[in-house]
């Protein structure tokens, strides 16, 4: 891991971080959903992990293997005990993170996941988004501070290099435990003038906050939050070809990775 006081900066401004500093080596790619992850799986030629760093009885999957330079590794929550389907959503994202970041060690996390995009803003099924910033729109605590940190917005890492070179839109996320909207979470999240909205984002940042991990978040879009499709069945509608764009993006944006120091992004 890459030791930085200040997780929104990209050089290191301690002269032996800075001399310090070397290509990225280790990747951690934190993704919700099985059908995300198994085409970038299968991209980067990975293995799932039959002596998983994480308890027995969690349903957590890591799949990893070396990239180029890189080692990779994919890790996603895995099926809910109880109902079979994937565990997307904060809690589960931020267990699995959490063990994952302890465990690997990674310089850099992804957090690559499909989103609902906003069309006031720009945004059109099958974009891919990189967040510049990042928030929760469903933690209200209105007593002076707490509801700051309910909110606990903030910026990314910069990386303009990486920006400028795919070529990607860019937009402020937002992250909640629901799929739909309620008009208390739009309020905010028109309030934070988000592009973006998911269900893990925030969360996973939360975590790689605590040990000061870099993280990328690149978001593609299934479903127009604002569109006159309700939200459900057009996120079904559009979810595997929206991976299968998702998997074309995350390979540039890994292959631009690959040999780079985290300030050359
Ligand atoms: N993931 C895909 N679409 C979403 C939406 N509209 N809200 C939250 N997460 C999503």
């Amino acid at each position: 891991m890459v030791p930085s006081k200040d997780p929104t900066q990209t050089v290191p401004t301690d002269p032996q971080e800075q001399q310090e500093e070397r290509p990225v080596s280790s990747l951690l790619i934190v993704i919700a959903m099985q059908a995300e992850a198994l085409p970038l799986v299968s991209k980067f030629n990975l293995s799932e992990d039959q002596d998983s760093p994480f308890p027995k009885c969690v349903p957590w999957i890591r799949y990893h293997g070396k990239y180029k330079d890189l080692e990779i590794n994919i890790v996603i929550p895995g099926k809910d005990a109880m109902f079979g389907v994937d565990s997307v959503g904060t809690v589960s994202a931020a267990l699995v993170t959490y063990a994952s970041v302890q465990a690997l060690k990674p310089d850099i996390v992804l957090n690559v996941g499909t989103a609902g995009g906003f069309k006031v803003k720009g945004a059109c099924v099958g974009d891919v988004y990189l967040a510049t910033d990042i928030a929760f729109h469903d933690r209200r605590i209105p007593i002076p501070v707490f509801d700051q940190y309910g909110v606990r917005s903030r910026t990314t890492i910069s990386t303009p290099n990486l920006v400028k070179e795919l070529g990607f839109k860019v937009g402020k996320l937002s992250t909640g435990d629901s799929l739909d909207m309620s008009s208390q979470d739009e309020e905010l999240i028109r309030a934070n003038e988000t592009t973006i909205k998911d269900m893990e984002g925030a969360a996973i940042a939360y975590v790689t906050d605590l040990f000061s991990v870099p993280t990328i978040f690149v978001k593609a879009i299934t479903d127009v939050v604002d569109g006159e499709k309700p939200t459900a069945e057009e996120f079904l509608e559009n979810l595997s070809t929206v991976a299968l764009a998702m998997e074309v993006a995350v390979t540039q944006v890994v292959d631009f990775i690959n040999g780079k120091r985290l300030s050359d992004l």
